[in-house]
């Protein structure tokens, strides 16, 4: 005989417990009110967990006080975050060794305490004088910044529940470690309770958690997927070692818009907030290159000029190398297809390789007019006017599509000096003083481009 689940019955009203089905309760003398309800579901206490499990309400009934944010003190990173820390949220931060992350963090916690904050700084890679003496540096010494160099997950919980600080941060997820799994730091299942029992931690608190996180050598966070779906808002660090300049960019954000970016300098004193990242970008963009064109990118709120660079040589192999960089490499296998196809631009025998200047990545469709300017002046060995950009889609017909907001790149465009740009047919407002010279096609664009040059 199969084991069958033991099962009672539960009467609605009253709450009487019968071990069979009755027709009418014999506590409250009501008809048709016993359920049934297996014994499993029965809680220590006695009661029914289904009868105790919250109720459906209507959203509109909901309690939504405004959550209150923490700014950081920088308000680059406080634009990524959506105006600030929320109270009891968990932040992760993700980036290559060596990229910033526990300077920022340093940074971060200074600011915070400076505005009235309590901080408990949780290190697992370094020691406490290192991080003090990055400290000095940083300018980041602040007697509310406690240091604590601690592997193990309860030391730590202690530590939150003496000092009741206001954020933790925890440097790194990896090297936490609970010992009541017997698995090493830094494996999935450690990482994953480890960031369950800060979370836990957050919410009765109501501290919040800003935790780094390794990434593995294709770019993604180390430890499972599921961190990622755990915390409230996810930050990676984007760039170059070998840049000075530094991007955090939001990939998830439960309290905010997502694709916000930050822009910062990595200089001697710390990660330094940039203003103007579109003049950074641009600082090297002064005289006219053939392959080199500038373009107006969005990320989130915030229009990016920055400059594609194309190559295209002789190829001694018989399968041209096609090589993106900043770019996605399929879109731009795509582009140059397109390219041959739709605007007679044979670079069968060419390789071809395609760069986005300062190691920005470039995700939006609406650079992919430049990537096809750039190859084409790179390819026809012929600079386009200095103070044009190009912004539009390219379809696969060789179409040159809409972007959202082309009046606001435009203005940024204006803003550093461009008078001209290849655009998709569209309504939009243009600066003044500015000439837009819209395109139906890539063959158009590229005409319209080179036609352009005289005038310049
Ligand atoms: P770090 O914050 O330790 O990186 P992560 O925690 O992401 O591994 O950053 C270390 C790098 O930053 C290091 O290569 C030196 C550089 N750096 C500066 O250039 N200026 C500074 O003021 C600091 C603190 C670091
Ligand atoms: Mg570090």
């Amino acid at each position: 005989m199969s084991k069958k689940q033991k099962t009672n019955f539960l009467c609605n009203n009253c709450g009487y417990e019968a071990l069979r089905w009755l027709g009418r309760c014999p506590s409250c003398q009501e008809w048709n009110t016993l359920q049934e309800f297996s014994v499993g579901n029965k809680s220590r206490s006695g009661s029914v967990s289904v009868r105790a499990a919250s109720r459906p309400v209507a959203i509109t009934e909901v309690e939504s006080a405004e959550e209150s944010r923490w700014p950081t003190g920088m308000a680059e990173l406080d634009r990524v975050l959506g105006g600030g820390i929320i109270q009891g949220s968990l932040i992760l931060i993700g980036g290559e060794p060596g990229i910033g992350k526990s300077t920022m963090l340093l940074q971060v916690s200074a600011a915070l305490a400076r505005s009235g904050g309590k901080v408990l700084y949780v290190t697992g890679e370094e020691s406490s004088r290192q991080i003090s003496l990055r400290a000095h540096r940083v300018n980041a010494l602040d007697t509310s910044v406690l240091l604590l160099a601690e592997h193990d997950f309860f030391a730590v919980e202690t530590a939150i529940r003496e000092h009741k600080p206001d954020f933790v941060i925890i440097d790194s997820i990896q090297t936490l470690f609970n010992d009541q799994f017997s698995s090493s730091p830094g494996t999935v299942s450690q990482v994953r309770e480890c960031t369950a029992g800060l979370m836990r931690l957050a919410k009765e608190t109501g501290c919040s958690v800003l935790l780094v996180g390794h990434v593995t050598k294709d770019g993604s966070l180390a430890g499972p997927k599921t961190l990622e779906h755990m915390v409230d808002c996810v930050l990676y660090f984007e760039g170059d070692r070998h840049h000075t300049f530094r991007l955090v960019r939001c990939v998830k954000n439960r309290f905010g818009a997502t694709n916000e970016i930050g822009v910062f300098l990595m200089t001697t004193a710390g990660l330094n907030p940039v203003d103007n990242p579109s003049e950074l970008f641009l600082s090297q963009h002064s005289s006219r290159q053939a392959g080199s064109v500038v373009t107006a990118t969005l990320e989130g709120t915030r229009p990016l000029l920055v400059e594609i660079q194309a190559l295209v040589a002789g190829s001694g192999y018989a399968t041209p190398r096609r090589m993106a960089d900043g770019v996605d490499h399929n879109r731009t296998a795509l582009l140059l297809a397109v390219l041959d196809k739709r605007a007679g631009l044979h670079l069968q025998d060419h390789d071809a390789y395609i760069n986005v200047v300062g190691g920005v990545q470039v995700s939006e469709p609406a650079v992919d007019l430049a990537v096809i300017l750039a190859v084409a002046s790179a390819f026809r060995e012929r600079p386009l006017p200095r103070n044009m950009i190009a912004v539009g889609e390219v379809g696969l017909t060789g179409e040159v599509r809409a972007v959202a907001r082309l009046d606001q790149r435009l203005r940024e465009a204006a803003k550093l000096g461009f008078a001209q740009a290849v655009v998709p047919r569209v309504e939009c407002v243009v600066p003044p003083n500015f000439n837009v010279i819209p395109a139906d096609t890539v063959s158009e664009a590229i005409d319209a481009a080179f036609g352009g040059d005289k005038d310049s």
